[in-house]
């Protein structure tokens, strides 16, 4: 593979990175043996192929000084892959989404405690506005002329978006069959929106080809995918902090690739080594849709073999087939006590409508199959309903409206005088 500086598998550090350039992290450690690479464009094992994912020396890191920081993701930088200095670089400042407690849908689903930790406000309303930042610091801190990625939409809405504002080429690969509001979500920002014939396994295999023949191209999700995913831990420590420095019981995540589910644990599991919560066990529970549910099959078949699958659901946005980090989710679901569970397309649409009916928000439909199968866990008594839960909504009803728009609309079309209000019924 061509590299964005120079071949980097061999320990040293990167020529020409400045000092700091990637915080506290210390080097690129392999997740199956171990072994570490120096930090950068990096991210496959170079003894055994095994994804590559970032370590650190943390400092001493207290309450405070997070909450001294800004109200975004950087008050977190010191546990993050990024220079110190970052907040002077233009990124869009994701992060520091609210955290709402959701009593109606507690009620309606009979769970004592219920939190809906909202990442639908992000800049481009979804959760990748996290990864992207922390993408765009290495981008940047590496060199890259290009700023890219395959997506299944939201990362592309959010690559786009971060690197206009960056003033950095941005090229973004798509499935073609994509929701044409995440396409325009694209395309306002970027001149080089690809939509390419095939799903995301195919785009990605794209993607991974074009990062293996063109200089200075930074993949978020390809070549740069260790920095990008660490992104994805501030939902867990945010979420930690807004709780008053403590963890919830259990927590429920959609799975695309198994990504954010993983770095959520990560996060955690930092806090509780840094002190920065008590440590106590929880549990995690990952969401798929029926039509593209590798990681479900493989959990309930009691299998670490996961077969990749060709999808077919509405949610697209996690119609990832052949996920990257699939097994590491099962292990974290299994180890934890939690469990991986699928639901229908209807099922997605209709707990699309219940959280906007119960808590006044508009998710996608990757936020519909999480607050599904929330649902489904406590209806088959996998979830404990007496312990505290929370569950993340990743993205924004808007950019999926089709998923709902014929089973809501006007309750009555009627003249504009008070008479015909009347004659309608409604009251
Ligand atoms: C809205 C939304 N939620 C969840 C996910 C799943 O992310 P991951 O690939 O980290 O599992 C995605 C991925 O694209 C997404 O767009
Ligand atoms: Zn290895």
């Amino acid at each position: 593979m061509s590299t964005l500086l120079d071949e980097n598998t061999t320990g040293t550090p990167s020529k020409g990175l400045r000092e700091g350039a990637f915080g506290n992290a210390r080097a690129l450690a392999c997740r199956e043996c171990g072994h570490e690479v120096a930090l950068g464009p990096s991210y496959a094992c170079p003894e055994c192929f095994g994804p590559l994912e970032v370590a650190y020396d943390f400092p001493t890191v207290t309450r405070e000084e997070i909450a001294a920081g800004p109200r975004n993701i950087w008050r977190y930088k010191a546990l993050l892959p990024v220079p110190d200095d970052i907040e002077q670089s233009p990124n869009t400042e994701p992060g520091f989404t609210r955290l709402l407690e959701a009593k109606n849908l507690a009620r309606e689903l009979g769970l004592e405690k219920l939190w809906v930790k909202d990442d639908s406000t992000n800049p481009t309303n979804s959760f990748k506005d996290r990864v992207v930042a922390c993408a765009l610091s290495a981008a940047r801190e590496l060199d890259a002329k290009v700023f890219a990625c395959p997506s299944t939409g939201n990362l592309a809405n959010a690559v786009a978006a971060a690197g206009a504002r960056a003033g950095i080429k941005t090229v973004v690969f798509i499935p073609s069959n994509l929701e044409k509001p995440k396409q325009v979500n694209s395309a306002v920002f970027t001149d080089h929106l690809v939509a390419v014939d095939g799903n995301y396994d195919d785009v990605n295999k794209l993607a991974s080809e074009i990062a293996g023949e063109e200089e200075g191209w930074a993949f978020v999700n390809v070549n740069v995918r260790p920095f990008y995913a660490e992104g994805s831990k501030t939902l867990g420590y945010e979420i930690a902090e807004q709780l008053g420095w403590r963890l919830p019981d259990q927590i429920v995540i959609p799975v695309a690739s198994g990504s954010q589910l993983t770095k959520v644990d990560k996060a955690f599991k930092e806090l509780i080594a840094l002190g920065l919560v008590e440590d106590k066990p929880y549990k995690v529970f990952g969401a798929q849709a029926t039509g593209c549910s590798p990681v479900s099959v493989a959990y309930k078949a009691g299998t670490d073999a996961i077969r990749p699958v060709k999808p077919d659901t509405i949610a697209k946005s996690l119609a990832i087939g052949n996920p990257a980090d699939g097994i590491y989710v099962l292990d974290i679901c299994r180890r934890s006590g939690g469990a991986v569970e699928d639901i229908t397309d209807d099922e997605v649409r209709e707990a699309i409508v219940l959280l906007a009916r119960t808590e006044g928000i508009f998710t996608e439909t990757a936020g519909g199959t999480t607050v599904g199968v929330l649902k489904k866990l406590v209806e088959s008594g996998q979830l404990d309903t007496s312990l505290e839960t929370v569950v993340i909504n990743t993205g924004h009803g808007l950019k999926t409206l089709d998923a709902v728009s014929d089973r809501v609309g006007a309750v009555a079309t009627i003249a504009p005088s008070y008479d015909a209000f009347v004659a309608s019924g409604i009251l």
